[in-house]
């Protein structure tokens, strides 16, 4: 399969890369990987399809969302969250579609904070759960067999000492067992699905 990764350089993409390895893998980020794409920006995205040729899947491993306290959240902050781990997540697949193989798929990438909650994660939590619903939805209406699953990791044991301090007490889990989840979206048959990792 020819699959387009953004966000390979992080912990959780080089993951994704490596239990793929054995397909040919193209990659993108703001500053890194084959291909240029800033996932905040719709007109970055259609730039990087139309450089990216056709393709048998998509992975997402990229997207930040804002952290602060309820009290101290701005709607802008809350808004800037939600425009690049959300709206830049659904825009890949909005604007990606055309591009995707017949019997291809998107594979997305949240996290464990929507249902193991950490002070100042709300907007987190937030994005976390809508990825669901949007693949849960969107799954009963994509076209030409095209499957699309969100990968739900909870913290990384190579992030765990950075994060740690952030998310007291989380298991973490590794490299591996998060690989295998996006083999399991990318080669399996599963769709609509939040794929539990820890
Ligand atoms: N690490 C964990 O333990 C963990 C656990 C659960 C969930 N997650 C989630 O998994 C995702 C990736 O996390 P990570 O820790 O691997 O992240 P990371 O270390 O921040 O790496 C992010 C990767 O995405 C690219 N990137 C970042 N922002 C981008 C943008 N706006 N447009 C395009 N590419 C962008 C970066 O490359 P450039 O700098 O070149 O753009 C890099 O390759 C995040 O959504 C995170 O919340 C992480």
């Amino acid at each position: 399969m020819r699959i387009l990764l953004i966000g390979a350089e992080g912990p959780v993409g080089r993951a994704a890369a490596s239990a793929l390895a054995a397909h040919e893998i193209v990659t993108a980020g703001r500053k890194s990987g084959d291909l240029r794409v800033d996932i905040s920006d719709s007109a970055s995205i259609e730039a990087l399809y139309q450089q990216a040729g056709q393709l048998d899947a998509v992975i997402c491993c990229a997207g930040s969302a804002r952290f602060a306290p309820i009290s101290e959240m701005t709607e802008e902050a809350f808004a800037a969250g939600l425009a690049n781990k959300l709206m830049g997540q659904v825009n890949l697949v909005l604007k990606g579609l055309a591009h995707v193989a017949e019997g291809g798929s998107f594979t997305l990438t949240s996290g464990s904070l929507d249902r193991y909650p950490i002070r100042k994660g709300s907007n987190a939590a937030t994005i976390n759960a809508a990825l669901s619903g949007f693949v849960r939805g969107a799954a009963l209406d994509m076209p030409r067999g095209i499957r699309i699953n969100v990968v739900s990791p909870t913290l990384l044991e190579e992030s765990a000492e950075k994060l740690r301090p952030m998310i007291p007490g989380h298991v973490p889990v590794s490299a591996h067992r998060v690989g295998l989840a996006y083999v399991k979206a990318v080669e399996g048959a599963v769709n609509g699905e939040t794929i539990l990792v820890g």
